[in-house]
């Protein structure tokens, strides 16, 4: 969807295979094919919306408030039409399970009404006048210019509208390249966005994430670059923007989110959140917990029924009634799990329950590893898919040091029951991590939270009201008291 047009494509294509295989034996099912697009169809895109946007003087940017309300309003009610036809392409594409497909969805229409609530909350705040100084002023909120937008496989529809729907509600316009893996279910709401838009305020590209976004980025024409994804993509993008310094970033990145399950813990409630914090969509979350860290005191019996609690775990076709573990869309996830999970066998941890590691061409069974140490690259590397370390720790500020000396700042769960011992653990982790979880896995939701992460798990902050923050900027309208 480039400047208002759904164009037809006769170059290079891309095929899309199904995640999912239908016979027990793996097979590829084809799924669709996309294009392929190249620096030149790029650059129209961007020249579109550079045109949509003109310098702040373009239709979009000076729409008044209820009519860009209007515009996301008919787009939405489109959207909801196709529904049964996203949630499908969820669980073909990237193989999510039919609840949390439909969860994706109705996640991602919630998201977009609570924005606009948001925003019109925003919009009459602005009307209020402040006095300081013998200078009265109200503020107002701008758009910043044109927005690349990249999203994550893992939440392909939901991440992606996190992004642009904040950035197009405050008059910024758009370049939007959906994840590889989740790009099909874009399809069926193209029409919804060129019915609801004026040209150029979105434009969808296909491709390859470097050959489209570094021209675009290079021309130095891009205001914000929006991206939820890996913080090494997020570096290397950045600084090919001439004007790196002009560039605003709003970054939704990695994280290695930590449990600690205390002494007191409650157990049956500790294991079954450290179960579906570390295995839904198997594992593949930015907020799933990425490391389990337990007291030794109780390790033996943690171990063992967390362990059995996995074996139980059905594997299975997304739709499938029961299922929580289904194929990985990515083909390479299966074999760097397993490179992790052998170095950390060589360097003294086990496979502790007795399914795991089992594997085919697209899934790998959950293994659970123990004792994990720092030596391990499961330690350290955020493993984004089915493997499980338990660190076990005897004194507090083992976790709280390791904490302290990660690369990522997300969130932490904390699991036990003395209030005491939690509200001191909640002080020292407030310096350390965005959220802390009690007695409970760690999550984004509900999206009108903040989330974001300190070092290289975010840059802003991405929920409802924070996000109208990030695609705009505040403007004062002072006169003098005379
Ligand atoms: O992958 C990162 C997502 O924002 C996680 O969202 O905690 O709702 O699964 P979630």
């Amino acid at each position: 969807l480039i400047d208002g047009q759904l164009k037809r494509w006769n170059g290079d294509t891309a095929n899309i295979f199904s995640t999912i295989s239908s016979t027990e034996s793996y097979e590829q099912t084809l799924l669709g094919t996309i294009p392929q697009l190249g620096e030149k169809e790029a650059m129209e895109a961007l020249d579109a919306a550079s045109r949509a946007y003109d310098r702040g003087k373009g239709e979009w940017p000076t729409m008044k408030v209820a009519d860009r309300i209007a515009c996301l309003e008919k787009f939405t009610e489109q959207m909801k039409t196709k529904r049964a036809e996203v949630v499908k392409l969820l669980m073909w594409e990237i193989g999510k399970s039919l609840a949390d497909s439909e969860k994706e969805f109705d996640r991602t229409i919630d998201y977009i009404y609570d924005t606009i609530e948001d925003y019109k909350k925003m919009d009459r705040d602005s009307a209020k006048f402040h006095k300081e100084g013998g200078i009265h002023a109200h503020i107002r909120r701008g758009p910043l210019g044109v927005v690349l937008c990249l999203g994550p496989y893992n939440y392909p529809l939901n991440e992606a509208f996190c992004l642009l729907i904040p950035a197009m509600i405050m008059g910024n316009t758009t370049i939007f390249k959906p994840a590889k893996f989740g790009v099909l279910l874009m399809s069926p709401i193209l029409e919804a966005f060129q019915n609801s838009f004026p040209k150029g305020v979105i434009n969808i590209i296909y491709g390859r994430g470097r050959v489209l976004a570094t021209p675009i980025l290079k021309s130095g024409r891009v205001d914000v670059l929006a991206l939820i994804g890996n913080s090494s993509t997020a570096k290397v993008l950045q600084i090919l923007h001439p004007k790196s310094n002009r560039l605003r970033l709003v970054l939704g990145l990695e994280a290695k989110n930590p449990a600690i399950v205390l002494p007191d813990a409650d157990l049956d409630l500790a294991i079954e959140e450290c179960l579906a914090g570390s295995l839904s969509f198997n594992g593949q979350r930015c907020t799933a917990l990425k490391v389990l860290y337990v007291h030794e005191s109780i390790e033996d019996e943690f171990n063992k029924r967390f362990s059995e609690r996995v074996d139980q775990l059905k594997f299975g076709n997304p739709w499938e009634e029961g299922v929580k573990l289904t194929p990985l869309p990515e083909p390479h996830k299966p074999a760097y799990i397993q490179e992790l999970i052998d170095d950390a066998q060589e360097k003294g941890a086990s496979i502790i329950n007795s399914k795991g590691g089992e594997t085919s061409e697209n899934y790998i069974f959950p293994a659970v590893m123990y004792p994990v140490s720092k030596e391990m690259r499961l330690f350290h590397e955020e493993q984004f898919g089915p493997v499980v370390p338990i660190v076990p720790f005897k004194d507090i500020e083992q976790p709280l040091n390791d904490i302290a000396d990660s690369n990522y700042g997300q969130q932490v769960s904390l699991f036990g029951k003395d209030i005491e011992t939690l509200s001191q653990l909640i002080d020292s982790l407030v310096n350390l991590v965005c959220r802390v979880n009690l007695n409970s896995s760690c999550q984004r939701g509900p999206d009108v939270y903040p989330f974001t992460g300190r070092k290289d798990s975010a840059v802003s902050t991405l929920s409802v009201h924070d996000a109208l923050r990030s695609f705009s900027i505040r403007t004062f309208v002072a006169s003098k008291d005379n």
